[in-house]
């Protein structure tokens, strides 16, 4: 939600900011704009749309400055016209800021200051705090711009992101984090912010993550954190960021998203380097090692996730259940922080998140944290609140994923969920014969991924034939049904059709009203315990005249003959399946909205780092 940029230095910022605001584009991109300081002024553009329109407009009207900071937004006070694009200056003019969160008690603060005469021209809730900075600096003579900017934070209720300049102290950038993030680059005389490493990782790997409730302040040649609520000046050691460029470019890709997919043959073995034991059967999580006996004895034990990542802990609830025999609920963040859950010092919390920032999921730990729970997370993204917050960790090691509908880091979610249904499972004597069978299977994966990506052709054939429809139904039974659900948020996601996923006997209980010949119903089949039970289901729907598209392991002259088209997989462990027969479903979503004309790495109205509730 929202990407914040800022720099200090001698560059020149302009270029700088808006190469960064590219970068940080995948988090918000309705409108953007840029602020720097030159000769003891601002100079602000903003503009409603792309990071491109932007630049458009900065081409005409020239600015330079080697302080400045830049935005681009994802709206939630005000809609994203040029007026409400970040950054908000206040009244004077003299202090500029940009801002990534809520401020909950905006409305108060605009009252207040409304009633000192003192104008406000955006509807946003971020122009109250900038206008509450001002405030307090030009009020007191005795306060400096970092007094103010503290004095105002404390007196703000919600969640930032914030950086600011003021053009009284042009050698100052300030930044604080209240539950979005930033992290500080350091250069040589030179210092970058941004909500995440990507615009910094050309310049510097050296890098500072601010903590929540601290603040920074930045002149050329120095950085000063504390706590947003105490002057005292916290000492912080740098680490190095891993990212590389060729991470975060497109490269020959048409898309982020198309890249990402076919980066999975390598990023699975990314996320299962080292932890594969196939002589034993079973696998080693060294980040949870310790923490197994207690997930083993754990009274309960909770899943909770948000979008995709939910999704995977779907799948992680049928694995952990089938190897190790612990009854676990899956829960959404965002239900689970606000419901009276049964948690105490016994229960198991596992948070399942690519990002590590996803505002839900982060609150559902501090819950489960306070109330004595073993929080557990699986993230990607290195460093992330959650990865920071909770008690252990698995990294799913992806690498960046900048499409905002996720692939490669769903699949890695569910890889590690596989490998920790299996861990777990084999301390609980499941047999090490059969452990080996699926630690071969996840070992093969990837020339399995190689076969599909080859087979392209076949699912984008699909994707031509269906294209114009308006609705899809995805059908699957047991591990599969999650497929089935992430196969359909896929297609919503980036086509704008129409998709559900349902367990494919419920399709009776009300989906099969719908079905007709213009309806396609994707069948996720394969030669499992529940094949004859899927083909009664395609014949259902054949029955129907629906649009018959079946992704199988195993091919048969049956459902052969019942499909309308026909994809296949590597044959494969049932387990591993789930893996393989998503990343078609990736590229059947990824077609559909290709052909439909779908802007496909920022589709509308999301974002993918959703830091506000
Ligand atoms: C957003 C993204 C989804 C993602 C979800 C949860 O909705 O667009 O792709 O699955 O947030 O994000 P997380 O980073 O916690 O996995």
């Amino acid at each position: 939600m929202c990407g914040i940029i800022g720099y200090i230095g001698n560059r020149d910022a302009v270029p700088l900011l808006l190469k960064g605001l590219k970068r940080l584009e995948y988090r918000g991109y309705d409108s953007a704009g840029i602020a720097v300081l030159t000769d003891g002024q601002i100079h602000s553009i903003k503009k409603s749309g792309k990071v491109s329109q932007l630049e458009v407009l900065v081409d005409d009207t020239p600015m330079k400055g080697s302080i400045g900071i830049a935005h681009t937004r994802w709206a939630t006070h005000g809609e994203p016209n040029d007026i409400n694009a970040h950054p908000h200056l206040d009244h004077t003019g003299r202090i500029a800021l940009i801002h990534n969160g809520i401020i909950e008690n905006h409305e108060t603060i605009r009252k207040v200051l409304e009633e000192r005469d003192i104008p406000f021209t955006s509807d946003t809730d971020s122009e109250a705090l900038v206008q509450l900075v001002s405030a307090m600096y030009f009020d007191d003579d005795e306060l400096s711009f970092e007094g103010a900017f503290r004095a105002a934070l404390q007196d703000v209720v919600g969640a930032y992101g914030v950086v600011a300049v003021c053009a009284e102290e042009p050698e100052t950038v300030l930044a604080a984090r209240m539950g979005s993030p930033l992290v500080i680059g350091i250069g040589e005389g030179e210092y970058f912010l941004a909500s995440d490493a990507s615009p910094i990782v050309e310049y510097t790997r050296n890098v500072i993550y601010l903590d929540e409730g601290e603040m920074v302040k930045l002149t050329p040649d120095n950085h000063s954190i504390s706590r947003i609520d105490s002057s005292e000046i916290v000492s912080r050691g740098s680490v190095e960021i891993e990212m590389s460029i060729e991470q975060i470019e497109k490269g020959d890709f048409d898309h982020f998203m198309l890249k990402e997919i076919h980066e999975q043959k390598h990023t699975i073995t990314d996320t299962m380097r080292g932890r594969l034991n196939l002589e034993d059967g079973t696998t080693h999580l060294g980040g949870i090692a310790d923490f197994k006996p207690s997930i083993l004895a754990a009274d309960r034990v909770y899943i909770t996730a948000c979008g995709t990542s939910w999704h995977a802990a779907l799948i992680g609830k049928q694995l952990i259940e089938n190897y190790a025999q612990i009854p676990v609920d899956v829960e959404y963040a965002s239900e689970f922080r606000y419901r009276n859950a049964i948690i105490n010092p016994d229960t198991v919390l596992i948070a399942v998140s690519q990002s590590g920032e996803t505002a839900d999921t982060l609150a559902a730990i501090r819950k489960a944290k306070n109330l004595g729970a073993l929080t557990i997370g699986i993230c990607n993204v290195v460093g992330s609140s959650i990865a920071r917050e909770t008690d252990a960790g698995i990294y799913t090691h992806a690498g960046p994923e900048i499409g905002v509908a996720s692939t490669k880091a769903f699949t890695a979610q569910v890889a590690v969920m596989t490998m920790l249904a299996l861990s777990l499972g084999r301390r609980k004597g499941f047999d090490a014969g059969l452990g080996r069978d699926l630690t071969k299977a996840l070992h093969h994966i990837d020339n399995d991924i190689q076969t599909i990506l080859d087979d392209d052709q076949s699912i984008r054939k699909v994707a031509q034939d269906t294209h114009m429809v308006d609705n899809f139904l995805y059908l699957g039974r047991g591990i599969n049904f999650p497929v089935a659900l992430e196969g359909a948020l896929k297609l919503k996601e980036i086509s704008y059709i129409h998709a559900e996923g349902y367990p494919a006997a419920e399709m009776k209980h009300g989906p099969i009203a719908l079905i007709d010949e213009n309806m396609p119903v994707v069948f996720i089949a394969p030669r499992d315990d529940t094949y004859s039970k899927i083909l009664s289901n395609i014949q259902e729907v054949k029955a129907r005249r629906g649009i018959v598209i079946s992704i199988t392991d195993r091919k048969t002259r049956e459902l052969d003959s019942l499909s309308d088209h026909l994809l296949e997989v590597p044959r494969t462990h049932k387990h591993v399946f789930p893996i393989t027969a998503s990343i078609i479903l990736q590229l059947l979503a990824y077609h559909l909205a290709v052909l439909r004309g779908c802007e496909i790495d920022q589709p509308r109205n999301l974002a993918k780092s959703v830091t506000v509730e």
